[in-house]
Parts: structure tokens; C-alpha cells; sequence
């Protein structure tokens, strides 16, 4: 299981009481999510993946924020077997949209397409590009068998067009937000489709969520809350910015996933610590001369996968110079560069971040933040 290498005392009645109001939260259906799997919906989603992968080539994912950052993580990561998995809806650049569409061509391809509120300008403008070419190219009948509609289960105008048009539908559940989503469809789909093992995944989140045992006379001792707990007393000295320190150059996708739960779900109410991220020894040659000697606002926080000798060399060396530089460094030992150790460590980041941003008085499942561009560009577009 993920370790840590500091300690730091953990206030374990808040604790408890945090993991209380999260579970009870409206929103807190993904902290049990792995504990209760639905086995029925789990062998729904492994046999519409074995259909995707037995009929295409490139499997299109659409979707922006929670709605893709984690199962692309995963994919980056431990990469795609016998299928190629592309990303699209993640931006406005039509020049992305003009790539991602020139990467189906000649190509047998299906589409899952996933927005829970079912109404995101990003992906819907991605979704009838490619709803588009599906259609010039199977007609409409075989093209809506090759969409897989993940969203809400009852609203949304995905989900209505869904129905009408007889896509195969997966949920998003109503207690489970975007940057949440990876156990549920929103990630397993794509996962499962990409030729990644969702047991092993899931059974690395049950491990960790199942660690979580209150009754343990060691529960004080969870790295989750030894994390949790650290970064909050980081923040609370001054430490303003948290860097994710990786040694595996896959992982970026993964450091993003990170950005966007710690970003959207404590920044708020002039909250929160910033989430930036680097990847090494590739950052040493730029940002390490900051991470070094630069202003002293900052931690770092390594994600430490096996590795081989001469990479752990670098680790070693990277901590006992940046301690010395004088920032704190925090290290996560993680068991596996697999689909367990993945698994073990979205269920870590999920808990420890929204127990972290309850400590910072801040609700970690909203995000008002993201309502104020899109209102702005919603008036914009009107005046056009
Ligand atoms: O984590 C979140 O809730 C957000 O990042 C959403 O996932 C993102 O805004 C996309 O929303 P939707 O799935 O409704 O299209």
C-alpha cells in the first residue's frame, strides 16, 4: 500500500468527523464507490468496451475537465493495447478539433462521449463533429451504434438526444462529480476499452478506501490523512503552492488529473494551495534551478513508482538537494507502476484532497469558480 515518508500529527476525532461529512455528503457517493461496486453495471461496461475494441481501430474520447483528465491519465500512463485511444472536446482550438479528426481518417472508430451536465460547450462541439463523420461513413444507423452517451441519468440534453437516438447510455451518478468520476463509467469505459485491467485498478482503490477503517487502532497512522493533514499545516505556514514531483515522463497526464481535483475542488473563498506540477529529470534542466533556489512559498510532493536503479538515483538525489534548498519534501511511495498501484493512488488523492479542502473550510465538491468565464462568454456570443 502507499506510504509516506514523514510524520505529522493527525487530529483523529476531525478526522473521523471529516470522513463523516463527506460520506454523507450529497455529493460524496465516490468515497464508498469502490467498496460497492455494481457488478451488474461493471460487466455492462466490460462488454460494451469488448464491442469497441472488436470493431474499431481509434476509440474517440470526448469530454473536458473531470470528464477526461482521469482515465486519460491512466491510458498515458500504462498505454493502449490493439486500439488507439485520441482525446477530443478538451479545448475551443479548432486547430485540436482539425487534428483530432484528421486522426480518424480511413480509420474504423466509435465515440463515448461524456458530459454529466450533458450541456458543456467544449465537448458538444467536439461530439457533432464527430457525429458528423460517423454518419458519412456508416449512415446513420450503424454510426448511432457506434456512440456510447456517458451523462446523467434523467436530464441533459446528451441524455434526451441519447434516448431519442438510441445510443448505448452509461451514468454518471447524481452523487458523483467530474473530478470524482474515475471508478464510475466516466473512466471504466474508456479504461476497459484501451485494454486496461479495471480489476486490478478498482482492487487497488478498495485496498486504499478499505484502509480507511476507522476501528484500526493505527486509523491516526493512514497515509491519507497524514497527507491531508500535512499539506493543511503546510498551508497554514505559508507554504502556498504544492509541486507534484514525478520520474515518469507518462505521468504528465497524470499531474494534470491532480492540478484539476486540488484546484477546482479547494480554491475557493481565498482558499487553497496551489497545485503546479514537474516531471523529471526532464524539469531539472528548467524548474529545478527554482525548485532549488528559488522563493521558499513552495513544497514538493514526489510520487515515487519503483523505478529502475540509475532513475532512484535521481530521486535520492532530488530530495537530499532540495531539502537542503530548503523546501519541504514530502514523498509517496507507491507500490506499482500498474493498474493496482493507479488505482491505489486516484483513491488516495480523492480522499486526501477533499478531507483537505474540509480542513480548509472550503466545500471541495463545487466549483462557483468555473460558472463566471462561461457566463461571460455566454454574454459574448449573445452580442454576436
Ligand atoms: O470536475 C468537474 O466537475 C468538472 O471538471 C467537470 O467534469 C467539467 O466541467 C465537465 O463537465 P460536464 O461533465 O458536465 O461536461
Amino acid at each position: 500500500m502507499i506510504d509516506v515518508n514523514f510524520e505529522t500529527k493527525v487530529n483523529e476525532a476531525r478526522a473521523k468527523e471529516l470522513i463523516g461529512l463527506i460520506k454523507a455528503d450529497p455529493m460524496g457517493g465516490w468515497a464508498n464507490l469502490p467498496l460497492e461496486i455494481d457488478q451488474k453495471e461493471l460487466a455492462r461496461i466490460k462488454k460494451a468496451a469488448e464491442k469497441i475494441r472488436s470493431e474499431s481501430e481509434v476509440l474517440v474520447c470526448i469530454g473536458i475537465g473531470g470528464s477526461y483528465l482521469g482515465h486519460r491519465a491512466i491510458i498515458e500512463a500504462l498505454g493502449e493495447k490493439d486500439i488507439d485511444i485520441i482525446y477530443a472536446g478538451n479545448s475551443l482550438s479548432h486547430r485540436e478539433l482539425d487534428k483530432s479528426l484528421a486522426a480518424i481518417e480511413g480509420k474504423d472508430f466509435s465515440v463515448n462521449v461524456i458530459s454529466k451536465s450533458g450541456t458543456t460547450l467544449e465537448p458538444a462541439i467536439a461530439f457533432n463533429a464527430f457525429k458528423e463523420k460517423l454518419i458519412e461513413k456508416y449512415g446513420e444507423s450503424e454510426a448511432f451504434k457506434r456512440i456510447y452517451a456517458t451523462t446523467d441519468a434523467t436530464h441533459g440534453t446528451l441524455h434526451d438526444e441519447a434516448v431519442e437516438k438510441g445510443y448505448k447510455r452509461f451514468v454518471v451518478p447524481d452523487n458523483i462529480g467530474g473530478r470524482y468520476s474515475v471508478f464510475s463509467a466516466v473512466g471504466l469505459l474508456p479504461l476497459a476499452a484501451a485494454g486496461i485491467d479495471i480489476d486490478a485498478l478498482l482492487s487497488g482503490a478498495y485496498e486504499m478506501a478499505k484502509s480507511l477503517d476507522e476501528s484500526d487502532p493505527k486509523f491516526a497512522k493512514n497515509p491519507i490523512l497524514k497527507y491531508a493533514f500535512m499539506r493543511h499545516d503546510l498551508g497554514e505556514r505559508g507554504y502556498d503552492t504544492e509541486v507534484f514531483a514525478s520520474f515518469e515522463p507518462a505521468t504528465m497526464y497524470f499531474n494534470e488529473w491532480l492540478k484539476q481535483l486540488f484546484g477546482e475542488s479547494e480554491g475557493k473563498n481565498g482558499q487553497g494551495i496551489w497545485p503546479a506540477s514537474v516531471v523529471y529529470s526532464t524539469d531539472l534542466h528548467s524548474l529545478g534551478q527554482f525548485m532549488q533556489d528559488g522563493r521558499r512559498n513552495l513544497w514538493e510532493t514526489i510520487i515515487d513508482f519503483p523505478t529502475d536503479d540509475l532513475n532512484s538515483k535521481v530521486v535520492e538525489a532530488v530530495k537530499k538537494a532540495h531539502s537542503a534548498g530548503g523546501i519541504p519534501v514530502l514523498s509517496l511511495d507507491v507500490p506499482s507502476y500498474d493498474e493496482y498501484g493507479f488505482g491505489e493512488l486516484i483513491y488516495f488523492f480523492e480522499m486526501a484532497c477533499a478531507i483537505s479542502a474540509k480542513l480548509f473550510g472550503v466545500n471541495p465538491f463545487d466549483q462557483p469558480g468555473v460558472e463566471a468565464y462561461k457566463s461571460e462568454l455566454k454574454k459574448l456570443m449573445e452580442v454576436q
